[in-house]
Formats: structure tokens, C-alpha cells, sequence
């Protein structure tokens, strides 16, 4: 099975477990690293709005947790058609541990996919190397 195949099955069934009760906007992310596992991730809401998260984050969260640092591939299912894209602040999040040709899939449930490089998603990324 491929990494993208096998990314969406897990991003599709983590996005069932979304705490979403305020958007109803259920977002699942799985991430391939460098240790060839796979992360997940969802979206949690929060009654104080501001304090929720994105699932993208979750799933970074979860591999730096594990002891990874690196994403080869990264998939985000959504409802939407056509599929949402990473926000502005995931996708600088992403930035961090990907390549500029990192494969970002993003997919629905109707099987209607994308496939962004991450350098297409945040052209001219903040990095490290401009902290020196
Ligand atoms: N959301 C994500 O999980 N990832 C994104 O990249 C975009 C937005 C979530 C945040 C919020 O829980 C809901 O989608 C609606 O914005």
C-alpha cells in the first residue's frame, strides 16, 4: 500500500475522534516521520474558542512526543470539497519538520485528493536558518 494510501485510512479514522462540538468541523491528520511511523492527530475545540487547536498540530505534538523530528509525508482529511489546506499557522508548524518538497495530501471523504509540496503551501518558510 502506498504511504498515501495508507496515511489517508489513518487520518480518515482518527477524524472521527475530532472534538469539534463548536465548528462541527472534524479534521483528522496522520504524519509519516522519519522513524517510518505514523502520528495522528484531530482538531480539539474549546468553549473558550481561542484555546482549540488544529488536528495538524495534534499530530506533530504526538511525533515530537515519540521522539521524531522529521515528516517524509503528511495527509489532512476534511468534509470539505475540495478538501481544506493546512492553515497559515500548521503550515508553518509543518515547515518545521518538513522539506520544501515534502508531499502534503489533502483529502475528503469522497476520495477527492490534492497533493500540495510544502514549499507550495509556505513559499519562503521562516526556519532556523534565519535565526542565525
Ligand atoms: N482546523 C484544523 O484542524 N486544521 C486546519 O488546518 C484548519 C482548521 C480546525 C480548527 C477548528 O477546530 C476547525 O478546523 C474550524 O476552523
Amino acid at each position: 500500500m502506498s504511504h498515501q494510501k495508507t496515511l489517508y485510512i489513518a487520518a480518515k479514522a482518527v477524524m472521527k475522534n475530532a472534538h469539534a462540538p463548536y465548528s462541527n468541523y472534524h479534521v483528522g491528520a496522520a504524519v509519516l516521520a522519519d522513524d517510518g511511523l505514523v502520528y495522528v492527530g484531530t482538531n480539539v475545540e474549546n468553549a473558550s474558542y481561542p484555546e482549540g487547536w488544529c488536528a495538524e498540530t495534534s499530530a506533530i505534538a504526538a511525533m515530537v512526543a515519540a521522539g521524531a523530528k522529521r515528516i517524509a509525508e503528511v495527509c489532512v482529511v476534511t468534509k470539505s470539497n475540495p478538501p481544506g489546506t493546512p492553515c497559515g499557522g500548521c503550515r508553518q508548524r509543518l515547515s518545521e519538520f518538513a522539506g520544501a518538497d515534502t508531499p502534503v495530501h489533502v483529502s475528503n471523504l469522497d476520495g477527492v485528493s490534492h497533493t500540495w509540496r510544502m514549499d507550495e503551501l509556505l513559499p519562503g518558510a521562516f526556519k532556523l536558518k534565519d535565526l542565525k
